[in-house]
């Protein structure tokens, strides 16, 4: 298979260098300073942080959007996932457990192969202004959910995945405060506190993933980049158009995470937000139905992201990190 030639040839080029370095670039990054999005590049594996030419995450301009009806509804798993949430000190991730890998599946939509859901990351950041990677216009959300999945077809693993052509699905769902949280992202809040610090995990059984989902058809998509060191650029990219509601205390409770071990001088981790990416030549393509004006042999074309009505009005632009 391609994908195994690729991963194998990789393997003997780096194989005496990149264990030993990887690690100390991986406790190298963060999100600010000189470690910061702008010098991830600075690692010749990370190349593509700097020069990626399909890099995410974007700021979405709905009028630009392209309608494509070819685009059907995702079919997901409906079983619920069990894994471990863990502070990575730079994100809370969700592994779903190995031996449950396959039940999780991912196909239909812009999705040629079978992605295999492998793990979950909360995008957060200092304040509810800011928080998603993505952006509606100009605007952010208060959090970004992620739902990553690898090529079951192509690849035998996320690892392999990570760098092979359309290796990667991502389901970026935006979260937005109401006044009733969403049932699964409180049982993803409830354990923070449990891993305050990095590298600490806490078991979760039962996580329903139809309910992390929120309830729509309609959807964004993208080709891109993981919105984390190396940026490859192997990402199919799907930004729902429907926000989930989580209660103001919860985006709290991710701001008490860690960078650091647990002896390690303490330092919140308050962000994780990649800013967005010139979308050069890419098109979005969408499956929001709009009004199709048909008049006198001239089509208006109204575009818009849809919010529910929850949704306070104030606009959000983000803040100037
Ligand atoms: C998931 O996809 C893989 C790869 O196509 C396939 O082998 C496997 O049977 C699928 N699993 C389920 C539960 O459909
Ligand atoms: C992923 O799959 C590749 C190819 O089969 C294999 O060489 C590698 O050891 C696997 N990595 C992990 C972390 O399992
Ligand atoms: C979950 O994390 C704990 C603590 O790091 C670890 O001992 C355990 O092996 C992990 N389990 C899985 C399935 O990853
Ligand atoms: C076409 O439709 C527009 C808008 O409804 C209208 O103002 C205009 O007069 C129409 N033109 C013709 C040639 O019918």
């Amino acid at each position: 298979m391609l994908c195994n030639w690729i991963t194998r040839f990789l393997d003997i080029l780096f194989l005496s260098f990149a264990s030993a370095q990887t690690s100390i670039w991986s406790n190298w990054w963060t999100y600010d300073g000189i470690s910061g999005p702008r010098y991830w590049g600075l690692n010749p594996e990370w190349i593509l942080c700097q020069v990626g030419k399909y890099q995410s995450p974007i700021d979405i301009q709905p009028e630009k959007l392209l309608y494509d009806p070819a685009l059907t509804a995702i079919l997901f798993p409906s079983k619920k996932m069990n894994g471990n949430l863990t502070n990575t000190g730079h994100d809370v991730t969700f592994h779903v457990e190995d031996d449950l890998l396959p039940h999780f599946n991912v196909t239909s939509g812009p999705l040629q192969y079978e992605y295999r859901i492998y793990q979950i990351k909360i995008h957060f950041a200092h304040s509810d202004v800011v928080g998603s990677e993505h952006l509606i216009n100009g605007l952010s959300f208060p959090a970004e959910v992620q739902i990553m999945a690898y090529n079951a077809d192509l690849c035998d693993n996320f690892t392999q995945a990570l760098v092979s052509p359309n290796g990667l699905a991502i389901f970026a769902i935006f979260v937005e405060i109401g006044p009733v949280g969403n049932e699964a992202f409180t049982i993803l809040a409830d354990n923070l506190k449990y891993i305050p610090s990095k590298g600490q995990s806490s078991w979760i059984s039962g996580l329903p993933l139809n309910i992390l989902l929120p309830r729509t058809t309609q959807y964004m998509t993208y080709e891109g980049s993981t919105t984390q060191p190396g940026c490859q650029e192997t990402v199919t990219w799907v930004i729902f158009n429907k926000p989930i509601y989580v209660l103001k205390e919860q985006m709290f409770e991710l701001r008490k995470l860690n960078q650091k071990g647990g002896s390690d001088q303490q330092l919140l981790i308050e962000g994780n937000v990649r800013p967005i990416m010139p979308l050069n030549n890419r098109v979005i393509r969408t499956n929001i139905k709009y009004e199709n004006k048909i008049k006198n042999c001239t089509v208006t074309k109204e575009v818009f992201y849809e919010v529910n009505t929850l949704r306070n009005n104030v606009r959000r632009k983000r803040e100037g990190r």
